[in-house]
């Protein structure tokens, strides 16, 4: 292979043409006094201080900032301060400490804002407080963690991502907004974009999985639903502000445990960890929240790199940075200094608001005395603060239309149900879908499952033979924690959701015109209120030690008085009467989120107990999985014939599983982080990049395990539908055809953009129920670099609905920026050479295949 290294001086000028092109508003980068930084940031061209495009300079900036300096003017510097404090009072705690005496604190003007309020009363009689008792009657934000819908829940973040649905995705969160709007709140602490390749730590559940591209597109199209399409809509009362987080890197804990260190390379930071939370900013969101870990030796709230250099003067972000809960105070163990230290610390490296430490409250007015800290750097953050209660509006109206009838009106309408039902069907992925044995016409390939003879009565989805769909005339035994379950269904960190307004499998199997917006079927109608089709197999969990400390937080983990042996004795009488096994296991929702980092990513020991006494029985058996991370499943692939992923799926849940098993839809969920065969392999994802020893089976000195395949157990991207897709190139060339590209001055003179290709490609759907579903992914590989480059990695998806049509054409648009990358200095590079470009249902299922080779 030959190699195409750029000349040095061609690498410069591209980086000048990139730079403008990737980063509008970067403006040189300096380190500046105090700043400590992991390595430092190459100097480039000051020609960086390109078109500024940016959604912030708004028509009202001008007026936004007489109004604001005018305000400023009048306050004293400890009413200033008191905007920069962010306490906690109400319904919900995800912290060791509590604020105190907040009403009184609003009332001396001490609050900038508060979180865990809501409700038009509860709202209404803080912000009145401040309004009216306070000298300035500035009003305050109030702020929540609306992570997947308010009252109406949504599939959890890693389910919704499943989707490779952006509108989808956008709707939710405009959902969110509008319930949450209604409830008083004008803040979200939401989107979480990092980036998380490790399924131990228990907030992958929170995000959008592995995969910087996709995970650009979910925060975009989040921020995007909070907050209207465009920055000047943030002063409408239903849209809220959003909240990028967690900055930064937090998803790299090391070890996958929860708030632990992070060190990495700037190169892996900027090409792997920092785009989603780019691709926020540049779709102007309001707001972001410092992480709690440490990155490379500096904690992120008191990281002036990270918070400043990078976030506000490359990225061009003009919103306001909260910490996180405490996030000041616990710089203190991170061995940051004392209280004043580190509250000088945090505020001089760009964190504008305190939550619940109130060290700025308690410190800063002295700091400033004693000048070590300069009044004009609390100046800034409390204009930060105060632009964005400008930008909402709350100037105007603080109350933002609050309406006491208006909640009954829109919280869990049907509409935003139908919305919650489209999401959950959109985020299960069927990870297997076996084929079984029929006595009658036995099948080549038999289920994993299905170690003895039937009968079986399995329906046929088009030309498949697989266990599912299931026939709505099959005999089903439903068994397992979750068929009756209510409470995990909505996730453990539901907004202000009612798990009992969740909707469980066993109520939608007899759900009739019950839930409006859902059109009766036949399915629907049949009859399924027997008990004598239920066993419940299993308890959640039996470890006492776990149940109590899940307990103690919310779990609401309750077990049989049946002992263990009973309830799988119970589930094998029924099951040996049945067709088919519906089983349904998986993590209880205190098991993924915050703090909830697993060791051991297996289902617990008695599910597995009883699914190994299930697929004994020889009847094929149809695993649903309710989880908030990837699981290792090595042994249950061998013991089901089919495998649903359904995440916590949010208020409609029960119809939405049913809908999919009976096949009145397709699955179409793809994941978007890769499930390991074990938690040896982690972390393991599919954008990994190659050795100088690529696993060889003959050779020795290669780079593999001795007890297992370095290959996940399903990758990036898989989720089978009912039936499959062929793809083909729409213009009639071939796989082995090169396409040439000129860099030429067409890179300089018009950006990257204007440079590329375009990719025809023609999709059949075969087999299968109506209304298949299929996402195309393309893939890219850069085959020689000036750094080590990834084996592949995500560009481009579609998703394509094919309606009642056989077959769609879909063009893929890949672009010079499709082959760009970040040096180790965060400097975006294109080089010349030959990339590899793949397009398939899966990152490991890739038929197309084109050679794209940028010319100079
Ligand atoms: C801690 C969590 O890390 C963060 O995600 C959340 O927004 C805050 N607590 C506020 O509840």
């Amino acid at each position: 292979m030959q190699l195409h290294s750029p000349s040095p001086s061609f690498r410069f000028v591209l980086a000048i043409a990139l730079t403008a092109i990737l980063a509008p508003n970067s403006i040189m980068a300096q380190p500046g006094k105090g700043n400590v930084k992991p390595n430092k940031i190459k100097p480039i061209a000051t020609s960086t201080a390109a078109t500024n495009t940016h959604r912030w300079f708004l028509p009202d900036t001008l007026g936004m900032h007489k109004y604001v300096s005018d305000l400023m003017a009048k306050m004293t510097l400890e009413e200033k301060i008191g905007q920069l404090n962010l306490p906690t009072v109400g319904f919900d705690v995800t912290g060791p400490v509590l604020s105190k005496d907040v009403e009184v604190k609003i009332q001396k003007g001490l609050v900038g804002g508060v979180f865990n309020t809501f409700t038009p009363v509860a709202v209404r009689k803080l912000q009145q407080k401040a309004i009216k008792e306070t000298r300035l009657g500035i009003p305050l934000l109030f702020g929540f963690d609306v992570i997947h819908g308010h009252r109406t829940i949504f599939p959890i973040p890693l389910g919704l991502s499943c989707t490779w649905n952006m509108d989808l995705v956008e709707k939710t969160a405009h959902v969110a907004a509008v319930e949450s709007t209604t409830d008083g709140l004008n803040w979200t602490f939401s989107p979480m974009v990092d980036i998380a390749r490790d399924p131990r730590w228990g907030r992958v559940s929170e995000g959008a999985g592995e995969d910087p591209f996709l995970g650009s597109a979910v925060g975009a199209a989040m921020v995007r639903g909070y907050q209207g399409k465009q920055q000047y809509q943030l002063n409408q009362p239903s849209n809220i502000l959003a909240c990028m987080k967690h900055f930064g890197l937090y998803g790299a804990a090391e070890a996958g445990r929860d708030y632990n260190t992070v060190d990495m390379s700037e190169y892996k930071m900027y090409n792997d960890y920092f785009p989603p939370y780019r691709a926020c900013v540049e779709a102007g969101v309001g707001s972001a929240m410092a992480s709690f870990n440490d990155i490379n030796g500096m904690p992120a709230t008191c990281n002036r790199w990270l918070l400043t250099e990078v976030l506000r003067k490359e990225w061009g972000f003009n919103g306001m940075v909260s910490t996180d809960y405490t996030g000041i105070a616990e710089l203190i163990n991170h061995g940051m200094g004392d209280e004043a230290t580190v509250a000088k610390r945090s505020l001089y490296a760009g964190s504008d608001m305190d939550m619940v430490s109130e060290l700025f409250l308690n410190k800063l007015s002295e700091l400033v005395k004693q000048n070590r800290v300069q009044e004009s750097d609390v100046d800034l953050a409390c204009r930060r603060i105060l632009n964005i209660k400008y930008r909402l509006g709350l100037f105007q109206d603080p109350y933002r239309q609050l309406n006491d009838k208006a909640p009954a009106m829109v919280h869990v309408s049907n509409e935003h149900r139908a919305v919650a039902y489209q999401a959950a069907i959109e985020s299960f992925v069927l990870l297997q879908n076996d084929w079984v044995m029929e006595e009658a016409a036995p099948r080549t390939v038999p289920a994993r499952g299905a170690k003895s003879g039937g009968p079986f009565q399995i329906a046929q989805s088009g030309d498949s033979q697989s266990v599912l769909p299931i026939s709505p005339s099959a005999n089903i035994a439903w068994v397992g924690p979750f068929i009756k379950d209510k409470r995990n269904l909505i996730g453990n960190w539901s907004g202000a959701g009612d798990h009992k307004q969740a909707i469980s499998l066993w109520e939608a199997l007899h759900a009739g015109k019950k839930w409006e917006g859902q059109p009766l079927t036949e399915i629907e109608n049949r009859s399924w209120d027997n008990e004598s089709n239920y066993a419940l197999g299993c308890n959640a969990l039996e470890d006492e030690a776990l149940i109590a400390r899940l307990n103690a937080h919310g779990g609401m983990i309750e077990k049989s008085e049946k002992s263990p042996q009973t309830l799988i004795e119970e589930a094998l009488a029924l099951a040996k009467t049945k067709d088919v096994v519906v089983v349904y296991l998986g993590e209880t929702s205190g098991m993924s989120g915050e703090a909830a980092s697993r060791s051991n990513i297996q289902l617990p020991e008695n599910q597995k107990a009883l699914l190994r006494a299930l697929a004994a029985t020889g009847k094929p058996i149809v695993l649903l999985l309710m989880n908030g991370r990837p699981l290792d499943l090595s042994e249950e692939v061998e013991l089901a014939s089919a495998i649903l992923v359904t995440w916590f799926p949010g208020t409609q849940a029960g119809l939405a599983v049913r809908d999919v098993l009976f096949g009145k839809v397709s699955p179409s969920g793809k994941l978007t982080m890769t499930f390991p065969r074990s938690v040896g392999q982690v972390p393991i994802y599919y954008n990994a990049k190659n050795t100088g020893r690529p696993f060889d089976e003959k050779q020795k000195y290669t780079s593999k395990y001795l007890d297992m395949p370095n290959s996940p157990l399903f990758a990036f991207g898989h989720g089978l539908g009912y039936g499959s897709t062929v793809l083909g190139w729409g213009d009639g060339s071939r796989n082995e055809d090169t396409v040439v590209l000129k860099m030429g001055t067409v890179a300089f003179k018009m950006g990257t953009a204007a440079l590329k290709v375009s990719l025809s490609i023609n999709v059949s759907a075969t087999g299968g129920t109506q209304n298949r579903v299929e996402t195309l992914q393309l893939y890219v590989h850069q085959r020689s670099a000036m750094f080590t480059r990834p084996l592949k990695e995500l560009k481009g998806f579609e998703k394509v609905f094919f309606g009642d049509q056989a077959s769609r054409t879909v063009v893929f648009e890949v672009s010079a920026k499709d082959f760009s990358y970040f040096d180790a200095n965060g400097q975006p590079m294109l080089e010349p050479g030959l990339y590899d470009v793949w397009i398939g249902s899966a990152s490991d299922k890739l038929s197309l295949h084109k050679l794209v080779k940028l010319v100079e």
